[in-house]
């Protein structure tokens, strides 16, 4: 239905406690990328929370098609949203007699522009305050917005999240670094979510014979990166140009960067290319 006419419950448990999960897939040309990771992405979200998965896999994709057949456009994302439902009484207490709240929507996207990527963003380090949980995609993001606010306040895109004294990820994305031609991220627990793009750059980087490191990045360690770089659904890979004022490598984007990018945008084509 049209988004305006769309409405939900105020006893709702995702308005009242965000007591939801959600998933941002990507659409290219008609192909939701990697579609299958995540699906099992969503099923983790909902284990974790004890939530039952409302739907089959083949359930999900034919929502998703259908969906995508009535809002036309080239790149697109699903905005996928379940919450464990209205009840009838404001209660932290879980009830399974009621239903889980569904809502899918699109969204129209605007590929990143290769021009305006290779600018690079600057971001800030922030004192990562999330609870041990970051593993699950919940839609309770009031402390992403504080941090997000911490960086806009300070005039950049984005901020690397530090929990004690070790690298997380961003606030809606994940942290990779280049030293000596090595790619390290932090490895995926209760600390990160487990990021479909990343995962995807681990892929590429070994189809191509590019070393990638899975080990815990000291904060240290980001001043002395080559490179840095930001990867989520939305974003792609973001290259970091400057972390706390300072410039991180030569200060523009680096030449690892420019060479994931390249097999990044090849691998969307093919995707496309498959229809
Ligand atoms: N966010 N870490 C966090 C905290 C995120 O919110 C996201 C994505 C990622 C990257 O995951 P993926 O590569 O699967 O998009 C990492 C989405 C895009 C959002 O909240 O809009």
């Amino acid at each position: 239905m049209p988004i305006e006419q769309a409405t939900i419950s105020v006893m709702d448990r995702g308005f009242l406690f965000g007591d939801g999960i959600y998933e941002v897939i990507p659409v290219f040309g008609n192909k939701l990328l990697r579609l299958d990771e995540h699906l099992v992405r969503l099923q983790n979200s909902l284990n974790r929370i004890s939530l039952l998965n409302p739907h089959t896999d083949n359930e999900w994709a034919d929502i998703f098609s259908a969906l995508l057949e009535k809002n036309n456009g080239e790149d697109r994302a699903i905005y996928l949203q379940i919450s464990r439902g209205a009840y009838s009484k404001r209660d932290l207490s879980t009830n399974a007699d009621f239903a889980p709240t569904i809502f899918v929507m699109v969204l129209q996207v605007t590929a990143p522009d290769i021009e305006i990527v290779s600018a690079g963003i600057s971001v800030i380090t922030v004192d990562d305050f999330r609870w041990n949980a970051c593993d699950i995609k919940s839609t309770s993001l009031v402390a992403s917005v504080m941090l997000r606010q911490q960086a806009t306040d300070a005039g950049v895109e984005d901020a690397i999240l530090i929990r004690n004294g070790i690298v997380t990820e961003g606030t809606a994305s994940n942290v990779f670094l280049v030293k000596d031609n090595i790619l390290l991220t932090p490895p995926t627990g209760l600390q990160l979510l487990p990021g479909i793009t990343r995962d995807l750059v681990i892929e590429i980087a070994n189809n191509n014979g590019i070393v990638v490191k899975e080990r815990e990045i000291k904060e240290a360690e980001l001043y002395n990166a080559d490179e840095i770089w930001m990867t989520s659904s939305t974003r792609e890979v973001a290259p970091v140009i400057k972390l706390n004022g300072k410039k991180v490598g030569a200060g523009v984007a680096g030449s690892q960067w420019k060479r994931m990018m390249d097999l990044y945008q090849r691998y969307k084509q093919q995707l496309r290319g498959n229809e």
